[in-house]
C-alpha cells in the first residue's frame, strides 16, 4: 500500500467533507510529497497553443479557492483547474453536502459553490511559485440578479493569472444555472464573454482560451443547439461533462441524496455525450473529457470518443494521486500497442 493509499484509508474514516478539507490542508502545508510526472512523448500534445506534458488534468471542485496550487501542480497532472469561484464570497449549501458511495465508486455533492470570492481567489493564485498549466472555473453567485455580469466580472479578475478559463453552466446545485445551456441564453452569454475577452486580450496582448463546461443530462436537441451556438460564436472548447442528476443503477444507501453524481456511474452517460458532441461538431471543437475516469482504459475510451484532454476528480477519493501516474503510464502503453504515435492520432477514432 503506497503513501497515498494509506492517507486515503485514514481519510475515509472521517466524514467526506472533513476528509477533503484535511487532504487540502495537508497539500497546502507541504505534507504531501511531490510525484515525478510521467513523461512520454506520445502523451504530449498542443491544444489552444498550450503545450500539455500529459493529458490528465485535475477537474474543478477539488481546490475551489486556489489554495493548494503549487502542491497540486506537483502531483503528476498535465494541468489543473481551480474553482468554481463566484464573484462574491458565499458559503454554499448547509452540511452535510458531500457523500461517498463506495459500493458504486461514486460521490454525490451538493456544495452549491462555497467560495471565498474571486478577489481572494486571485490573491491565492498570485502566490503560486511552480510552473504548470492552470485553468480557472468561474460561475455565478446564488443570489445574483445578472448571471452574465457575474461571469464577465470574474473573467476580468482571473484573466491574466491563468492559462485558460472555464465558464461553468452545468452544476446542478445552483438553481437555474443549467438553463444557461439553452440556445438563446447560451448565445447571449457567449457573445458577452467574447466581447469581454476581446477587451482583455487587447489589454494584455494575449488571447486566452475560454471553455464551456456542460452537463451530461442533455437531449439530442440540446446537444445540436449547443454545437450550433458554439460554432456561431467560434468558441475554443468544451468540457464534457459535469456531474449528473441521474441515479441509475446505484447500490449505496446515499443514492437518493440530492446533488450531482460523479465517478464510475457517470462514465457511460458522460462518454456518450462527449461522443455525440464530437460527431455533431465533426471534431472541430477541442473537448476535455471528464466523468468517471479511474483507469487507463477509461482514459483511452474517452480519447477515442473525441477527447483531446481529460480531467478527473472522484477517482482521487478512492485511489489517491497514484491514479494520475497509473493512468498516464497505462495510456502511453496502450497508444504504443495500438500503433498511435501520439495521443492526438487516437482522438475520435471510435465515433
Ligand atoms: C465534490 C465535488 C465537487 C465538485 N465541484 C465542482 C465545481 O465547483 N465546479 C465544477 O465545474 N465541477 C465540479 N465538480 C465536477 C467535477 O469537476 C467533474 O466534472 C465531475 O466530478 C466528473 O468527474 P469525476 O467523475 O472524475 O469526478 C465537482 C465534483 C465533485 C465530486
Amino acid at each position: 500500500m503506497g503513501y497515498y493509499s494509506i492517507v486515503g484509508a485514514v481519510a475515509r474514516m472521517f466524514p467526506a467533507e472533513s476528509a477533503h478539507n484535511a487532504a487540502l490542508c495537508a497539500l497546502k502545508s507541504g505534507l504531501v510529497p511531490s510525484v515525478a510526472p510521467v513523461l512520454h512523448d506520445n502523451l504530449r500534445s498542443r491544444v489552444w497553443d498550450i503545450d500539455f506534458p500529459n493529458p490528465v488534468g485535475l477537474a474543478a471542485g477539488f481546490d475551489k479557492n486556489a489554495e493548494a496550487v503549487d502542491a497540486l501542480l506537483s502531483q503528476g497532472f498535465g494541468f489543473i483547474e481551480v474553482g468554481t469561484v463566484t464573484p462574491l464570497q458565499q458559503s454554499g449549501n448547509t452540511k452535510p453536502r458531500l457523500f461517498r458511495l463506495p459500493e458504486d465508486g461514486a460521490v454525490i455533492n451538493r456544495f452549491g459553490f462555497n467560495s471565498m470570492g474571486v478577489h481572494a481567489f486571485a490573491v491565492n493564485l498570485k502566490k503560486r511559485r511552480k510552473s504548470g498549466i492552470i485553468g480557472a472555473n468561474i460561475s455565478k453567485n446564488k443570489d445574483s440578479l445578472d448571471a452574465i455580469y457575474d461571469y464577465a466580472t470574474s473573467l476580468a479578475v482571473v484573466y491574466d493569472l491563468v492559462d485558460y478559463i472555464t465558464v461553468n453552466i452545468s452544476s446542478p446545485n445552483t438553481v437555474g444555472l443549467r438553463d444557461l445551456q439553452q440556445k438563446q441564453a447560451l448565445d447571449g452569454l457567449m457573445k458577452t464573454i467574447e466581447h469581454e475577452r476581446t477587451r482583455l486580450a487587447a489589454a494584455s496582448g494575449k488571447r486566452k482560451p475560454i471553455l464551456y463546461k456542460i452537463a451530461p443530462d442533455l437531449t439530442q436537441q440540446d446537444k445540436e443547439d449547443i454545437v450550433e451556438v458554439a460554432f456561431s460564436n467560434n468558441i475554443d472548447g468544451l468540457i464534457i461533462s459535469n456531474t449528473t442528476i441521474s441515479r441509475k443503477g446505484l447500490q449505496s444507501s446515499y443514492r437518493n441524496e440530492r446533488g450531482g453524481l460523479s465517478g464510475k456511474p457517470l462514465f457511460g452517460i458522460s462518454t456518450e455525450t462527449l461522443r455525440d458532441i464530437y460527431r455533431l461538431s465533426q471534431g472541430r471543437i477541442p473537448i476535455i473529457g471528464a466523468g468517471g475516469i479511474s483507469t487507463a482504459g477509461d482514459a483511452y475510451a474517452k480519447i477515442k470518443a473525441g477527447a483531446s484532454l481529460l480531467q478527473l476528480y472522484t477517482a482521487l477519493v478512492y485511489g489517491g494521486f497514484e491514479v494520475v501516474r497509473d493512468i498516464n503510464q497505462g495510456l502511453s502503453a496502450m497508444l504504443e500497442r495500438d500503433g498511435f504515435k501520439n495521443i492526438r492520432d487516437a482522438v475520435g477514432q471510435e465515433t
